[in-house]
């Protein structure tokens, strides 16, 4: 079985994480650039002021999407890059820069699926309070306006901010991201409400701005806890778990979606958290639900669930020698499945997989190729159980692979490898994978390539009654 005709093949990366060119087009620094600079915070001492000197080499690097076949590529836009003070003047050379690159992305026939912000926050701003000033989410709206009014008139698909669940609970309560803040639970509360509020503005500043007909969403973590077996009181005990609050912090799906998809906040923020709330926060709710397209998911791995006494969903132990990946991350491949089907059922928006991948212990093999079986055996897995779900019935729009390129993981540095091309740091040079090839014949084939298993078994060493489901497609 095939894709639906239009699924969208792609690949993503971030600004921070590729561009490099940190000192160019006046760019000012962002948190990232500070926190890199405090000693012991990532991993040798790496920083993103090279990465994988995108910003010179960005011509070919969209060439090499094109030898991929990607339909579409996910970028992010560098806030500092085109607005270094991260409110006020624009930075035009900045600006032209991500013009080069849409137009170039064009040029090749790839869609370009725009971030506006994947973390690296102007770090003027932080000086100012950032996330915690009641101004941030205005801050927010200037700069997508002017990103917006640049590049609307080619762009069509945009994704406000990526993962906020991740740059608020490691940059602000875990402090293992930047910019490196342990916040107590009012400062947070204050943040993800400002965070909402910044991506509601943004969404009708686009719809306001854009010159061609947008298309909008966001890309939270999916955070998917999945049945073993497949009896109905099961998989709404998984649904609980994967819809519940559990503790006061921002590691959770429905703090951040309910209030941008359902206008509300739900009961548990409101009993654990309501006090912290800024004033007038229900008149905010209105600004922050703004009708949007689809809803970007970012799933790598799941939890499991089996059924306890009472119905509720318990935590499957993890089994002794558990598939996982160089990042020491669970294969949970059914996490394709159930969290687009749990997250469409819950907010009947079309879904895109923003992001799916594992980083893999990849070098160059002496015949001077990547060999990764493990990153085709992963994806294939994956693809499988996302087919699986659009047979089911859930409208899965498309699927971008992380990453493009290996890049600057955050606080691991270079050291997780996630990409469908190899990056020499040391020379630049570029080498696709083996994985490149199979998943452009992937891309050719919309998936047929995959043949009639397509991956829809769970790992092999994953007990559960999903293995039984695995054939056919
Ligand atoms: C996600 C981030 C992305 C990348 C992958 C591995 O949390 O959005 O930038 O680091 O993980």
């Amino acid at each position: 079985m095939s894709f639906p005709t239009g699924f969208v093949w792609g690949a993503g990366t971030s600004s921070y994480q590729i561009e490099g060119a940190v000192d160019e087009h006046g760019r000012g620094p962002s948190v990232w650039d500070a926190f890199c600079r405090t000693p012991g915070k990532i991993k040798h001492g790496d920083t993103g002021d090279i990465a994988c000197d995108h910003v010179a080499r960005y011509r070919g690097d969209v060439a090499l999407m094109k030898q991929i076949g990607l339909g579409a590529y996910r970028l992010s836009v560098s806030w500092p890059r085109v607005m270094p003070g991260g409110d006020g003047a624009v930075s035009e050379a900045g600006l032209a820069f991500y013009d080069r690159l849409v137009d170039e992305l064009l040029g090749a026939g790839i869609t370009p699926y725009v971030t506006i912000f994947h973390w690296d926050y102007p770090l003027a701003l932080y000086r100012r309070g950032g996330w915690l000033n009641p101004s941030s989410a205005s801050w927010f709206e200037a700069y997508a306006g002017a990103v917006v009014d640049r590049l609307s008139d080619r762009v069509r698909d945009w994704i406000t901010i990526n993962e906020p669940q991740v740059f608020i609970n490691h940059g602000h309560t875990t402090g293992e991201n930047a910019p490196g803040l342990r916040l107590p639970i009012g400062d947070i509360t204050r943040i993800v409400h400002n965070t909402l509020l910044a991506h509601g503005l943004a969404v009708r500043c686009i719809r306001e701005r854009a010159r061609t007909r947008a298309r909008i969403g966001w890309a939270p973590v999916g955070l998917v806890n999945s049945p073993v077996g497949d009896s109905p009181a099961e998989v709404e005990a998984a649904r609980a778990k994967t819809f519940a609050i559990e503790q006061p912090g921002a590691w959770n799906n429905t703090w951040f979606n309910d209030p941008v998809l359902l206008g509300r906040y739900p009961d548990e923020v409101l009993g654990l958290v309501a006090e912290h709330l800024p004033a007038g926060w229900e008149r905010d709710l209105e600004a922050m639900r703004q009708p949007v397209d689809f809803l970007g998911l970012n799933i790598y791995q799941g939890g499991r669930v089996s059924l306890g006494e009472g119905g509720e969903a318990v935590p499957v132990r993890q089994e002794t020698g558990r598939a996982r990946t160089a990042f020491g991350w669970s294969i949970t491949p059914e996490a394709l499945y159930w969290g687009p089907r749990f997250f469409h059922e819950r907010y009947k928006l079309p879904i895109v997989i923003t992001e799916n991948g594992l980083a893999n212990l990849d070098w160059v093999h002496l015949d001077g190729r990547v060999h990764d079986p493990q990153r085709i055996d992963y994806t294939a897995r994956h693809l499988g159980q996302l087919r699986r779900a659009i047979r089911d019935g859930v409208p899965v729009e498309g699927y971008f692979h992380w990453s493009l390129l290996d890049n600057f993981e955050w606080a691991e540095g270079y050291d997780q490898r996630f990409g469908l091309i190899y990056v020499n740091f040391e020379t630049q040079q570029r080498i696709p994978k083996e994985s490149a090839a199979w998943y452009a014949e992937v891309i050719r084939t919309n998936g047929r390539s995959l043949g009639p298993l397509g991956g829809e078994a769970v790992p092999a060493n994953a007990a559960g009654a999903d293995q039984a489901r695995g054939g056919g497609s």
